[in-house]
Formats: structure tokens, C-alpha cells, sequence
């Protein structure tokens, strides 16, 4: 709908936008992964192109995904890998988008041979390593003027609603605006529209209605740009 009239207010930026799930390996077989099309960062990539942005996208395991114009794409698997990819584009980056789904643990050790069923074994336990929060790290060697977006995907419990989690993780991870979708009925997985909330560390809260993943894409970066203000960069 707002494809002839896009405005070309990222020119002169570089965004970096992580999409997919990572994956890590248990043994050359097998693997602890993240449900995460991609979908969802391919379309702030494509769009923040559109805007005229010089743009990086790393990404894990978004293989049925047509590489989107004008991005500089930068392919990994662990998130271990993604966050050294993510790092180094962040260095001159206006705007880093962490819409990856990326892995809290990765199995502690990974065999070099496939891992066979035994009786003297039958019921293994893989124990796990905490991974490094990438964007935590982003947040905290976030110069001047650089703008840090997080993506969260939230269900209600008897702790809170989706937005008493989202307000809480915004506070928790410090940065500048977070993308939340509301899932938990087959939810935002793979689905080409997407629904939430998009929270601001100034308190603003905007409902973001039902719509394609590029309506949501062109919100975030309406609310980036106003953060980045008129500085070039
Ligand atoms: N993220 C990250 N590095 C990690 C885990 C998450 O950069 N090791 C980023 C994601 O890309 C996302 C944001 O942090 O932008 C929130 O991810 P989420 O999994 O919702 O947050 P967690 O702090 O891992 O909390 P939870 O225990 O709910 O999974
Ligand atoms: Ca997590």
C-alpha cells in the first residue's frame, strides 16, 4: 500500500537487522533450534532498502527466503556466529535490529560422531551452556545516537499479560525500543502477518494492528528515524 510513496529517510544510514533461528549442534546430525522464519526480519531489511538505508542482514536459517534487494547478507548458524556477525556490522551502525530468534543455551559439548541409542544409556541428558546475550551486548557498547531495537515474542501466565512480560523485558534489556508480538494460539511463527505492541524506554506504547509483516517493518523504522533524529549520523 505504501510502496510508491516510501520515504527515503534512512539514506546515509547503516542498519544492521539479524533475522531467522539459530541452530546448535548436538552432534553432526542434530541440533537445538529456534522456530523463526526469518520472515519478519527479511521485511525490515527490504523496506529499510527501500528507505534508502545501507544495510546488513544477518542471517540463520532462513534458507526458503529470497535474498532481499539491496542488502549486504551475511550468512551464520550459531548464535554464537551471530553475534560475532551482529557485532562487527554494529560498529558503524545507526539502528541494530535483533529480530533473529536466538538460542539462551547450546549443548555443552558437541560429539563429533552421530550420538547412538544404548541400553547401558537409555535415557541421556543433554546438558547445556548458557549463550552471551547479543543485544545485551549491543546495549551496553551503544554509542551516541545509536538506536537498539529487540524483538520479543510473549504469552500471558500467572506472572503477568504479554504486555506486563514486555514491559518488563524492555526495562531488563535496556534498549531503545521493543517489538513485541503477542503469540500462544499458533502465534506469529511463520505467518506472514504479525501483531504486538512496540514499546519505547520513553514509555510510549502503540498498539501495532494486524497487518503484513511489512506495515509492522515500516513502523519500526517511522520510530527509529524519529529517535535518530535530525544528527547524520
Ligand atoms: N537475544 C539476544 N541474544 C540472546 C537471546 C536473545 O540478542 N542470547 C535477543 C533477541 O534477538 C531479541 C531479544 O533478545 O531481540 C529478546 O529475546 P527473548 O528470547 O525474548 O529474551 P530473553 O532475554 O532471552 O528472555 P526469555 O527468557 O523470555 O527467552
Ligand atoms: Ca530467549
Amino acid at each position: 500500500a505504501r510502496g510508491d510513496a516510501l520515504p527515503r529517510d534512512l539514506e546515509g544510514r547503516h542498519v544492521v537487522v539479524s533475522a531467522g533461528g539459530t541452530r546448535e549442534p548436538l552432534d553432526p546430525v542434530r541440533h537445538l533450534g529456534n522456530r523463526s522464519s526469518g520472515k519478519q526480519g527479511y521485511a525490515l531489511a527490504r523496506v529499510a532498502a527501500q528507505r534508502g538505508a545501507r544495510v546488513t542482514l544477518v542471517s540463520a536459517h532462513t534458507d526458503a527466503l529470497p535474498e532481499p534487494a539491496g542488502a549486504d547478507l551475511v550468512d551464520v548458524s550459531t548464535a554464537a556466529e551471530l553475534g560475532e556477525a551482529v557485532d562487527a556490522a554494529a560498529a558503524d551502525a545507526d539502528v541494530v535490529v535483533m529480530a533473529a530468534a536466538v538460542a539462551d543455551f547450546r549443548p555443552a559439548g558437541t560429539a563429533g560422531h552421530k550420538i547412538k541409542k544404548s541400553d547401558e544409556n537409555p535415557d541421556p541428558v543433554i546438558e547445556l551452556d548458557r549463550n552471551r546475550d547479543v543485544l545485551a551486548g549491543l546495549v551496553a557498547r551503544r554509542r551516541p545516537g545509536q538506536i537498539v531495537v529487540g524483538f520479543a515474542a510473549e504469552t500471558g501466565d500467572a506472572a503477568g499479560s504479554v504486555l506486563d512480560h514486555a514491559r518488563a523485558k524492555l526495562a531488563r534489556k535496556g534498549c531503545d525500543l521493543l517489538v513485541v508480538n503477542a503469540v500462544g494460539d499458533g502465534g506469529a511463527f511463520d505467518a506472514d502477518d504479525n501483531t504486538g505492541w512496540l514499546l519505547a524506554s520513553d514509555g510510549a506504547e502503540d498498539r501495532i494492528p494486524l497487518g503484513a509483516k511489512s506495515e509492522l517493518a515500516a513502523t519500526v523504522w517511522d520510530a527509529a528515524v524519529r529517535l535518530l533524529g535530525d544528527d547524520p549520523g
